[in-house]
C-alpha cells in the first residue's frame, strides 16, 4: 500500500484554507483543487510499504512523537512550487509553530530512515498544498493572482497528534485512509 505521514489540518486551518482555494477558482487554470477534507502537511511520504510494516512503524513513530510536545500552528503566505511563474503545486506556508514542525518531520524521518526507509534529500519545507496543476493551459491569470497574492492566517490552532496514512489513488482523486493515530507527548 501507498503511504505517508502527516499532521491532519486542524479546522479552523481546514476553513481558512477553503477559503483561500475560493480566491483562487476564478483565476481560470486548470487545477485540481485539494478537498478540504484531504487538507494535510506531508511530514514524510513513504511510498509503497508491507502491511506487516504498520505495526512496527506505528510503535517507533509513537515512541519518537511521546518525546515531542503538542504546539500550535497558524498559517501565512501563499506560493508555488517550483515558482510562482511556472506553478505546479499550489501551496499555503506556515507561520507560528514552523521550527515545531520541522523538528516533527525530522523526528519522523529519522525514525523512518530506522526501519530502513530511504532518507528525503531535500530540505523540508513546511507547506500545505492546496491544489496541483493539471494542465499547464491558461495559467496568465492564476501566476497573475499569485503574484499578488497575500494570505496571513488568524487562526491558532493545535497540533497534538500525526497520522500514518494509506493513500489509495483512484480517477476521481485519492483517499485518504488512517492507518493509525499517533500522539504527540
Ligand atoms: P505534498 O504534495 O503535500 O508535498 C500524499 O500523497 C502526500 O505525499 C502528498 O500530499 C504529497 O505531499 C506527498 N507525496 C506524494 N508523492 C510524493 C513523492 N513521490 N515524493 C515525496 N512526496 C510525495
Amino acid at each position: 500500500m501507498r503511504a505517508f505521514v502527516a499532521v491532519d489540518l486542524p479546522e479552523g486551518l481546514r476553513r481558512e484554507a477553503a477559503a483561500l482555494q475560493a480566491r483562487f477558482r476564478s483565476a481560470g487554470a486548470d487545477v485540481k483543487w485539494v478537498e478540504p477534507e484531504n487538507l494535510h502537511l506531508t511530514l514524510k511520504f513513504l511510498g509503497s510499504i508491507e502491511e506487516t510494516q504498520v505495526s512496527p512503524l506505528t510503535e517507533r513513530l509513537k515512541a519518537a512523537a511521546g518525546s515531542l510536545s503538542s504546539f500550535t500552528l497558524r498559517l501565512e503566505g501563499i506560493g508555488a512550487f517550483p515558482r510562482t511563474t511556472d506553478p505546479r503545486v499550489i501551496w499555503v506556508g506556515v507561520s507560528e509553530g514552523k521550527e515545531k514542525l520541522a523538528e516533527l518531520a525530522s523526528a519522523v524521518e529519522q525514525t523512518c530512515a530506522e526501519l530502513g526507509f530511504p532518507k528525503e534529500e531535500r530540505p523540508f519545507s513546511p507547506h500545505l498544498t492546496i491544489g496541483r496543476i493539471r494542465s499547464r493551459d491558461h495559467p496568465a491569470g492564476l501566476i497573475k493572482k499569485l503574484q499578488v497574492a497575500e494570505f496571513c492566517g488568524e487562526t491558532p490552532a493545535p497540533v497534538n497528534q500525526v497520522i500514518l496514512y494509506q493513500s489509495t489513488l483512484s480517477p476521481q482523486g485519492p483517499l485518504y485512509t488512517p492507518l493509525a493515530q499517533i500522539p504527540l507527548g
